[in-house]
């Protein structure tokens, strides 16, 4: 399978060796059979034999920094706040429903997830819920620690503020009773108070969790030779989450800009240092209506993130605010301010982080775009999975643009098993080229012969989708697993993970994935390398929002110019369906896979 999705890919040269390299791999009594042996005794002694490879391999052992390059974003819809006090409203309000939500998880009341779309039903492994608010991305110097807190405890009872850069402690429990909503709203506006307070104002240490992880990690080491920051340290590693109280970016409030405020914060001199970014739990909320959250990737996927934050923006529109109603805690302590001891050295790190986070603010090249010709229910009507369909028609756009394809990346969920996270659908198959190919290069007028290549292609690709990447049967964790176990038993690097192919295989140009909503909001994040593209979908019935990152400084991208090759391809792709649907009746449409 695995030569079968890279043979395309590469010069055929290069494919007449790997293809030599693989075969030996697999000879009988060959490494790949013992690795294979190997990799079966770990899966009776663990619950999940890729996951610990998978976290480490994806999130932990990656060096680069968290905003833009791993940190999804999810972003609500804007609001229109009257005041600050208005979105403090609003933010006491969140909180109050983060409250319950958290509630629910720790009294394990939240109801199983199933499997919806293809292969619909199976209940799904919970776990990443668990993860929502008692985790910690712990910088390290070759590989960071993902530390978890037994929920429910005691030590996690406040949540970290930050305004104008600077960090406060927001107790939730304060003589054993639990604030209430009117108590929060009470803190935050101390808060906003004691920010203005420019004799007390301390440097913006936020910015130091915004570098490279290895950068952050030493940073950190200089950082704890004090007691002062160790305790600040401490503070904010056991906090349940963070939120973010923007001022006014002065940016113009578009889709576009908001996704970008979410990602980076629009650089130091914005709001970029008004965030904590190892932390997995961020929420946003601007003075300026600009909400939403900034996720620390590795305990949990889009998916989770999306059920969380649409409770919490039904919890928003569907539970009134209860000011004034509760009983207040009467004697609220004043939010302690986290307190940070620095030297000529650190500011030069605090200076340096801020370069690093400016040059990755200037770099990112966004654009959010709703395409509103039509949407997933059209594509159903054609008897197609719209999944599918969307990565064709990303394949097009990527073709149109560069005269090639490469390798891609597609989310594909596998907690259908315990513990399970993703595996990868690789959508550039050799269907899709061709189908791209006769698209752009044969010129000639859209005819029923293109259809011919479409429907295969999807087809090909929901086989794929049903019946590996998502049944736990991808060959990308798979490899891993292999290379991996090979490490653990200290064997030089098998010649199938050195080789050229497989090192293309693992630059995926194209990262892609579906995060569908059913509220009001959407999700995005940043490219993956330096000349690929990001590209997050939202499927909606009769829209599709796609969000789409690459890099300023690689001349082979640029945002714009992908949307547009896209927007056009969807179009003929539309226009192909229609027209092949005039010769066609739709029963003689090729069934779809998942519902036989
Ligand atoms: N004809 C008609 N309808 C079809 C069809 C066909 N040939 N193929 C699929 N459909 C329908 C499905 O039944 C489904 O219907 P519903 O809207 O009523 O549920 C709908 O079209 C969507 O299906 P499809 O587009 O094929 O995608 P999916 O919902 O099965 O999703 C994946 C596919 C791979 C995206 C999904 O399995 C997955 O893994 N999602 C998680 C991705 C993830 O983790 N993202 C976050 C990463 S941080």
């Amino acid at each position: 399978m695995y030569l079968n999705c890279m043979k395309h890919l590469v010069k055929e040269e290069q494919y007449q060796k790997t293809k030599a390299i693989v075969v030996k791999f697999g000879e009988p009594g060959g490494t790949g059979e013992l690795l294979q042996k190997k990799l079966l005794e770990r899966s009776e002694k663990t619950y999940n034999w890729v996951y610990d490879y998978w976290l480490e391999d994806m999130y932990l052992n990656q060096r680069l920094a968290l905003p833009v390059n791993s940190n999804p974003a999810m972003v609500f819809p804007k609001q229109n706040f009257k005041d600050r006090k208005d979105s403090l409203r609003f933010a006491a309000h969140l909180i109050t429903g983060v409250l319950e939500y958290k509630e629910r998880i720790d009294t394990r009341v939240l109801p199983v997830d199933f499997a919806r779309g293809q292969l619909a039903g199976t209940p799904l492994c919970m776990k990443q819920y668990y993860r929502l608010f008692n985790t910690y991305r712990l910088p390290g110097h070759k590989r960071d620690t993902l530390i978890i807190h037994k929920p429910g405890s005691t030590e996690q009872e406040h949540i970290i503020v930050a305004c104008k850069n600077q960090f406060f402690v927001l107790d939730l429990v304060v003589n054993k009773k639990k604030l209430k909503e009117m108590d929060i709203l009470t803190q935050l506006e101390k808060i906003v108070k004691m920010a203005e307070n420019s004799e007390e104002r301390q440097p913006p240490f936020g910015l130091l969790t915004s570098d490279g992880r290895t950068e952050w990690a030493q940073a950190r080491e200089v950082l704890i030779k004090d007691s002062v920051n160790r305790e600040s340290l401490a503070v904010i590693e056991k906090c349940l989450c963070v939120l973010c109280l923007d001022n006014p970016s002065g940016m113009e409030v578009g889709d576009t800009s908001r996704a970008l405020l979410m990602l980076h914060g629009g650089g130091h001199e914005k709001m970029g240092a008004n965030r904590w970014y190892d932390k997995p739990m961020q929420f946003i909320v601007g003075e300026d209506g600009v909400c939403g959250t900034v996720c620390e990737h590795s305990p949990f996927e889009g998916i989770v993130l999306v059920a969380c934050t649409e409770y919490l923006m039904k919890f928003m529109t569907g539970s009134p605010s209860k000011m004034g109603r509760a009983t207040s805690v009467s004697e609220l302590p004043t939010p302690a301010r986290l307190l940070w001891k620095t030297t000529p050295h650190i500011q030069d790190l605090l200076k340096a982080s801020a370069e690093r986070l400016q040059r990755l603010v200037r770099d990112l090249d966004m654009d959010v775009h709703k395409f509103e010709v039509y949407g997933k229910e059209f594509i159903k009507k054609q008897k197609m999975s719209p999944d599918a369909y969307i990565q064709v028609a990303l394949q097009l756009a990527f073709y149109r643009c560069n005269g090639r394809l490469v390798s891609t990346y597609e989310s594909a969920s596998i907690r259908r098993f315990h513990e399970g996270r993703v595996d990868n659908i690789r959508s550039a198959t050799s269907e899709a080229l061709a189908f791209v190919k006769a698209m752009t290069d044969e010129k000639a007028s859209l005819s029923v012969s293109h259809f011919s290549y479409l429907v295969p292609q999807i087809l090909g690709y929901s086989h794929y989708t049903v019946h590996h990447a998502i049944t736990g049967l991808g060959i990308d964790n798979h490899l891993l697993g292999l290379r991996e176990i090979a490490q653990e038993l200290k064997m030089e690097r098998p010649e199938i993970f050195t080789d050229e192919t497989y090192v293309a295989s693992n630059q995926f140009i194209l990262s892609t994935s579906q995060v569908p909503t059913t509220v009001e909001m959407f999700c995005c994040y940043g490219p993956v390398v330096p000349n690929g593209y990001g590209c997050c979908y939202n499927p909606q019935s009769d829209h599709l929002l796609f969000s789409v990152t690459s890099f300023h400084g690689s001349t082979e991208t640029c945002s714009a110019v992908f949307i547009k090759a896209l927007d056009e391809g969807l179009v003929e792709m539309r226009d192909l369906c229609r027209k092949t649907y005039d010769g066609f009746s739709h029963t003689q449409l090729p069934p779809h896979p998942g519902m036989s």
